[in-house]
């Protein structure tokens, strides 16, 4: 819970300060609202925590719910490593992924490169999908 804690300041607090601000006590309260075990993946590396993934799967899509990566461990590959066996698993599952992702955050790159687009947005994020017939995996 404390890597989990440190790794969403790490790597979400400066997109949530450009959106909303940074409240720490609202922040921590919705972190723990929302801890859902059940559903995530410590990513390790050489038996180093280095970040966290969280998918959930309903009936019609599998709805890609948060990936971070420690800042450190960024822009190196990993990324597109664990989500490429995601996008595998849904296609085989024929179901499209969705995600939503804050408007401010570069990661939408990431997702547009292998294969997402922007299906809809609200004020502050951008909802997207990537159909299961998709054929680039980025
Ligand atoms: C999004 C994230 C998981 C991608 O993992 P990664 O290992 O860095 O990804 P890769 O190395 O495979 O790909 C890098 C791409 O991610 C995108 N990206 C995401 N965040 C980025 C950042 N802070 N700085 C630069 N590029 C970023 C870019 O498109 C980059 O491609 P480029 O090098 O061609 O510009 C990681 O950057 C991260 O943990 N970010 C903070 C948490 C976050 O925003 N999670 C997504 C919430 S929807």
């Amino acid at each position: 819970m404390a890597f989990l804690w440190e790794l969403h300041v790490a790597t979400m607090r400066g997109y949530v300060e450009r959106t909303w601000g940074w409240d720490e006590t609202f922040q921590r309260d919705h972190f723990h609202k929302t801890f859902s075990p059940e559903h995530l993946r410590i990513l390790t590396c050489g038996g180093r925590d280095i970040g966290v993934l969280e998918t959930h799967l309903h009936p019609d899509h599998l709805f890609l719910a948060r990936i971070s990566i420690l800042p450190s461990r960024q822009n190196r590959g990993i990324g597109t490593r664990i989500i490429r066996p995601i996008l595998q698993d849904a296609g085989e599952r024929n179901l499209p992924v969705r995600l939503q992702v804050l408007k401010v955050n570069p990661a939408r790159f990431l997702y547009e490169r292998m294969g997402f687009t922007t299906c809809s947005e609200t004020t502050t994020h951008f909802m997207m999908t990537r159909p299961p017939s998709s054929v680039k995996i980025g």
